[in-house]
């Protein structure tokens, strides 16, 4: 990796502008503490477009509380420019307005969002504190792509600072529909903060349709096409990206000899003959943990699946951890699994393997090609990667995906087993036909998936986005 170096005159042709910087502050051999870029993920979905671009720079927070600000630097030929915010605000626009109010409204109100003012005066001071460094660091005419649902009013922003730069919009998570998020005392400048970019973009049609409708409902734009909008005189156009991975990654890594052999050991520990189930996720309230864990419960209480056969494998990512519903979330998931074991396991034979604590990529992909059966069941998700992990993990083209269908993954892995998280029972026959599916539906099924999210990687999700900015 090439060592950081500090930089004084910044300007990029790409300007990235999302809430994180893609890098981590780790602590080296020597002690030291230097900037790592975290793999995978978005950064590497850029990785063709930096050759393309003339200088391009990324903006975000480093994830450290700061009133400091911190110097950008250059690493792995990005320019990375940190974004400083301190306790104080991260509270009002990180936990407060971003996961307090609209992460919770943006996923159907799985939980009730609050609404503080003084959230939102938080949020918009820091969309500003971005929007500033996003004009700052652009070139004439440059491109910059924002991400994200933490700062939805920095097109506009940028757009009055910076009339020259061709702006995009990427959301990661649902767009709700028109008559949810009009609750929002906020509903008409979060409109127009996206307005201000030239294409906003979506993971499926349908979050994409919700958008189209609101602006022009909230008389805010008029409709030019089914993906088009008029915003006074300025064209808009709205249309759904549908996010992918790096699927030769897993491919390749899923492969190697090293992470087959911690597949059969991690198969060995849990007993054999045996069924394993994984679930891997963030521990947030959307992702429907509790659900698999409630049908899985009431399959073992119905003697449909036996303990001696069938183990489940569940990571739960720690996660915004200082917001009450994630904090109430994980005392109802760890009461839950203490139950099931409690019920079913054995001494030294628990049925559920419940792991708090962030997994290395190689043990995830351990996990992934030791896993039978995954469980994705979120009661509303943007996308959801983990399912498309599995699949690229499957290089074997065996193992099955039980999917919620509110996952923007749904609309694409028609082959998984979709089932509706509101429907335990629905969950529950998922899981059991999942369980007893004969190897030639499984690979049928499975290699179809492969070759899809294969075709639909991170690098065409990434260029089809600018490509079209860059068209319009
Ligand atoms: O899905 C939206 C998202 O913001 C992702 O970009 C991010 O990886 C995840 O949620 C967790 O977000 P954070 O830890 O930054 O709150």
């Amino acid at each position: 990796m090439a060592k950081p170096r500090s930089t004084k005159s910044l300007s990029a042709d790409l300007v990235v502008v999302a809430n994180r910087l893609p890098v981590k502050r780790v602590e080296n051999d020597n002690g030291d503490l230097e900037w790592r870029t975290s793999p995978g993920g978005l950064v590497a979905s850029l990785a063709p477009a930096i050759a393309e671009f003339n200088g391009v720079a990324w903006l975000g927070w480093t994830g450290e509380d700061t009133t400091r600000t911190v110097a950008p630097f250059v690493l792995d030929g990005m320019q990375l420019v940190p974004v400083r915010l301190s306790e104080a605000e991260r509270e009002l626009h990180y936990e407060g307005m971003s996961n307090g109010t609209l992460w919770p409204l943006y996923h159907d109100k799985v939980q009730p969002g609050e609404f503080h003012r003084h959230w939102y005066e938080g949020y918009r001071s820091i969309n500003r504190r971005f929007a500033d460094a996003a004009a700052k660091v652009a070139s004439e005419g440059a491109m910059v792509w924002v991400h994200d649902y933490q700062l939805q009013l920095v097109p506009d922003m940028l757009r009055e600072l910076r009339p020259d730069l061709k702006i995009g919009f990427f959301l990661h998570i649902p767009f709700p529909s028109p008559e949810l998020f009009s609750q929002l005392p906020w509903r008409r400048a979060l409109t127009s903060g996206l307005l201000g970019a030239d294409l906003v973009g979506f993971q499926s049609p349908s979050d994409a349709n919700n958008f189209h409708r609101l602006a022009i409902g909230l008389g805010l734009a008029t409709r030019t096409s089914r993906s088009g909008l008029d915003v006074d005189g300025r064209a808009v156009t709205v249309r759904s990206f549908p996010i992918g991975i790096d699927f030769q990654r897993y491919d390749e890594a899923a492969n190697d000899h090293a992470v087959t052999e911690a597949a059969q050991d991690l198969r060995a520990q849990l007993g054999q003959p045996h069924t394993v189930m994984l679930g891997v996720d963030r521990l947030d309230y959307t992702k429907g943990i509790d659900v698999r864990l409630r049908a899985f419960k009431e399959l073992l209480a119905d003697e449909l699946l036996h303990p001696s056969q069938v183990s489940m494998i569940q990571i739960a990512e720690p996660s915004r951890d200082q917001v009450d519903a994630y904090v109430s979330l994980r005392e109802r998931v760890e009461r839950l699994v203490g139950e099931i074991n409690g019920d079913f396991g054995r001494v030294g034979y628990p049925v559920v393997h419940y792991i708090h604590r962030t997994r290395s990529f190689e043990e995830l992909l351990a996990m992934y090609r030791a896993a039978d059966v995954m469980l994705v069941t979120p009661f509303r998700d943007g996308m959801n990667l983990v399912a498309k992990e599995y699949v690229a993990a499957r290089v074997d083209e065996s193992g099955v995906l039980v999917l919620s269908e509110f996952a923007g993954a749904a609309h694409q892995l028609k082959d998984a087993l979709l089932v509706n998280p509101y429907d335990i029972d629905g969950v529950k026959n998922a899981i059991l036909r999942a369980v007893e599916m004969g190897p030639d539906e499984a690979r049928r099924r499975m290699r179809a998936m492969r070759r899809l999210v294969k075709k639909n990687d991170a690098v065409s999700w990434a260029a089809g986005f600018l490509n079209t900015l860059r068209s319009i």
